[in-house]
């Protein structure tokens, strides 16, 4: 869009171009239309008009129609090919009065044909509409440019806060994902330096861990939380840390006294873990991952739903793990064997020790728990 024209069109006098071959019409018609307050360029030729117009386009044409060489309807055609020159209004004055050659004036784009002789306050009247309508054409087109030009620049401020913010929200979970793979390792790193105390239990953390998530999914426990007993049921033991090393790795029957420390791993077990709050799951499991539903197991002697749900589970995950695992005083038991003594019962170990939801649980899950084992032996 010419803006400088539009401003022309807009501002100021408007430029009126007259294009008439009879030098004396030419005459009369600029001297009223100067009366009138326009700045006027008379030409009696349309091909001197034409190049004039090409330089510095007027705000409308008056164009004769009977001219020689290029007549008005031809000089009007030229113009409307031209781009910066094509919107300008034109309006034919002529002696000829037939519907044809008024229609023909439409047709090649004139905006007025007036009849000649005609009286001037029509010409004048006619004239003033049209410029009228042409500068609140360009008002017009000029306050719609303005505006796309504003929307293109807020549009653009907005892309770039776009991409600034897609840029801070990768880093952002870039650093998230830093920040949860140091705390697993944190955690994966003290629950193997616990295991310095007991005996090799290869991946007896790790299969903990996976157990405790199958029997919270089988529970419809939410995925958050499966995740996070995954994670820190591998710390059920981290109180070994505490132990002297022999009460674990003796193969014969502990004495009364060693028995009391043992069991202590589990209090010690939540004092190395502490009240953070993102290890409350690891700190339940290691303070009561060897109480037993029919209240018989330790250190507090809870029973039932007194003991927190993470315990429950970690509870028959632990067991399972370490009746299949081979001990320097026993074999390991198979899959079949070591879900007949959890279900059944070997005297030592008791179905009454474990929630009756978790027990199910397992019994729906355990070709997982095979499964799972065989994945992570060794
Ligand atoms: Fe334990």
């Amino acid at each position: 869009m010419d803006i400088s024209r539009t401003n022309n069109a807009i501002q100021g006098k408007a430029k009126i171009f007259v294009v008439d071959d009879v030098q004396e019409a030419l005459t009369i018609l600029r001297l009223l239309l100067l009366r009138s307050g326009y700045e006027v360029f008379a030409f009696n030729n349309s091909i001197e008009a034409y190049e004039v117009a090409a330089l510095n386009p007027p705000d409308m044409f008056l164009l004769d129609v009977n001219m020689p060489e290029i007549n008005g309807y031809e000089l009007c055609c030229m113009l409307k090919r031209v781009p910066g020159l094509k919107e300008i209004p034109v309006i034919f004055l002529s002696g000829l009065n037939t519907p044809e050659h008024k229609i023909r004036g439409f047709e090649v784009g004139g905006v007025d044909y007036i009849v000649k002789p005609y009286s001037f306050e029509e010409v004048q009247a006619r004239v003033k509409t049209h410029i009228r309508l042409r500068q609140a054409e360009a008002l017009l087109r000029q306050q719609n440019e303005l505006l796309e030009m504003t929307v293109l620049e807020r549009t653009a401020e907005l892309q770039n806060d776009i991409e600034e913010r897609k840029l801070v929200e990768i880093e952002l979970a870039r650093q998230i994902e830093t920040t949860k793979e140091a705390f697993n390792n944190t955690i994966y790193t003290l629950a193997r330096a616990a295991e310095v105390n007991d005996e090799d239990t290869g991946n007896h953390i790790l299969r903990v861990g996976e157990f405790a998530a199958i029997l919270a999914m089988r529970l419809h426990l939410d995925s958050d939380f499966v995740e996070a007993i995954r994670l820190q049921a591998i710390l059920h033991d981290v109180g070994k840390l505490h132990a002297h090393p022999d009460i674990f790795k003796k193969s014969g029957k502990l004495t009364e006294e060693e028995f009391v420390k043992m069991k202590d791993h589990t209090s010690a077990g939540a004092k190395i873990i502490g009240s953070d709050k993102k290890l409350t799951i690891g700190y339940k499991i290691a303070l009561t991952h060897h109480e037993k539903w029919d209240g018989s197991g330790y250190p507090a002697g809870l029973r039932g739903e007194q003991i927190p749900i993470e315990g429950r589970i970690t509870a028959l995950a632990d067991i399972y793990d370490a009746l299949r695992s081979p001990r320097t005083y026993k074999d390991g038991f198979d899959h079949d064997a070591t879900y007949s003594i959890i279900t059944e019962g070997d005297g030592r170990t008791k179905p009454e020790h474990f929630d009756p939801a978790v027990l199910k649980a397992f019994k729906e899950t355990s070709g997982l728990f095979e499964e799972a084992y065989k994945k992570l032996q060794g």
